[in-house]
């Protein structure tokens, strides 16, 4: 078909896969609420220069992945890649700020990124997360942590992995950087030139480069933890504690490191084995403290993760899709169809799920339309039927029938629907 294609990297959410999507979410928010957090929502799109300055200059989100584009008033304006940054403006901005600290919050969206589409690989996608704000105790960190793991747990996803580790602060880092620079300044020729750049731009990312991950030279190069300065080590080993005390289990990971340049000390990711490469993490976060001045405000720590829903969908449960009708009116021509059309209302008013058809093909067909549909119960109203005051119903299962009177039928309906002689005779 010749037809106008939707954008390269974004989906139609069909039924199905948007309740999937939806219940992964709403038990996310419930997991939250039982940590005390609320949900707030920002805009989607925010003055680029909230993410050029907190997420950074050199990331690949910034150079490479941001839809930007100037209004009509010649703002320049960006989709939103992430929600951290957002969510700490909102934060200065709204009475939030006037809260006592820690505040918590989640939050969940739509966020843009111009990245290589592929599986679980999107360029709109959705996320999830949390963020604490204006609390600098390393327990936090483990809450946020735990709270994402048992949001997990509670959609029965398995076969994850939390790889976890510090990258440091504004006082070790300098040192732990300048040891990277050193220990590969030998290698520096033969090194891809992607990896050069790296070292030239942001030295960290060169431990996650895909180019060096099979050479033994990132076994040997420098590890953060060693250059730790006594503050962030303490603070380190107190997640780790907390992390034991919740029974979430970890693996310390010296070469995680993360995408985006407002992370200081704790970083973690969620990994799982069924999506692979480089796409496995189901979700990532870590400690920003420096964030909020890097946006101009005044300094605020803070700690969250956020997760994407479709990776997080992909791997759990099919979802029951709400709104499929679980019961069909239709009206036997020539019989007046004025009678289906008051029924339908009538049910649907008491909670049923109903598909009305009306029309003046033959029921014939409509019956073959209902029992497509997948609706359990075909409610016929002909000629008969309205002479009589009654309503034949059809199970569409066993293809039986009977008659009752259209006086409260809503009840025996009901007890239809939920009676084990249905559900038998759906499963045969
Ligand atoms: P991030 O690691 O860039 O962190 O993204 C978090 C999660 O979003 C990823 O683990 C992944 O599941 C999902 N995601 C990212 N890009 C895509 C994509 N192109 N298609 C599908 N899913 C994707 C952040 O965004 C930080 N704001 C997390 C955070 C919160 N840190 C502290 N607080």
């Amino acid at each position: 078909m010749a037809g106008i294609s939707r954008p390269r990297g974004t989906e139609d959410l069909l039924p199905e896969p948007l309740a999937r999507l939806k219940r992964v979410l709403a038990a996310g928010l419930q997991v939250a609420a039982a940590h005390g957090y609320r949900q707030i929502e920002t805009p989607i799109f925010e003055s680029t220069d909230l993410f050029v300055r907190g997420v950074g200059e050199a990331t690949d989100v910034v150079t490479r992945e941001m839809y930007t584009f100037p209004d009509r008033g010649g703002r320049s304006l960006t989709l939103r890649p992430e929600g951290t940054a957002p969510v700490v403006r909102a934060f200065w901005e709204s009475p939030l700020r006037q809260e006592p600290l820690p505040v918590r919050v989640s939050y969940a969206g739509p966020m843009f990124r111009y990245d290589r589409p592929g599986k679980g690989r999107y360029r709109q996608f959705h996320q999830f997360g949390v963020e604490v704000l204006g609390e600098s105790e390393p327990e936090v960190d483990a809450e946020v942590i735990g709270l994402a793991w048992r949001w997990l747990e509670r959609l029965g996803i398995s076969g994850t992995s939390l790889q976890l580790n510090s990258l440091g602060d504004r006082e070790c880092r300098p040192t732990y950087r300048a040891a990277l620079l050193e220990f590969f300044e030998p290698q520096m020729a033969a090194l891809p030139e992607l990896d050069r750049e790296r070292l030239r731009r942001n030295p960290l990312r060169v431990l996650d480069s895909k180019e060096l991950a099979d050479d033994g030279l990132l076994d040997r190069a420098p590890r953060t933890i060693d250059y730790l300065c006594s503050e962030c080590r303490a603070a380190f080993d107190r997640v780790q504690e907390a992390l034991s005390a919740l029974g979430i289990p970890f693996a310390v990971n010296h070469r995680l490191v993360r995408g985006l340049d407002y992370y200081a000390r704790t970083a973690f990711e969620v990994w799982h084995q069924e999506l692979a490469g480089a796409q496995n993490a189901l979700f990532g976060g870590g400690r920003y403290d420096g964030l909020s001045e890097l946006l101009g405000y005044p300094p605020l720590p803070g700690v969250g993760f956020a997760a994407g829903l479709e990776r997080v969908a992909m791997i759990s449960a099919p979802a029951p899709e709400p709104g499929r009708p679980e019961v069909a009116v239709l009206s036997a021509p020539p019989a007046d169809s004025k009678a289906a059309v008051a029924l339908a209302d009538r049910l649907r008013r008491a909670g049923l799920s109903v598909l009305l058809d009306a029309g003046a093909r033959g029921l014939r067909g409509k019956l073959s339309f209902a029992e497509r549909s997948g609706v359990r119960l075909a409610l016929i109203l002909g000629e008969s039927e309205l002479r009589a005051r009654t309503v034949t119903i059809r199970r569409m299962a066993g293809r039986t029938q009977e008659s009752l009177p259209l006086e409260g039928v809503e009840g025996r309906i009901r007890e239809l629907l939920s009676s084990a002689e249905l559900a038998e005779e759906g499963a045969s």
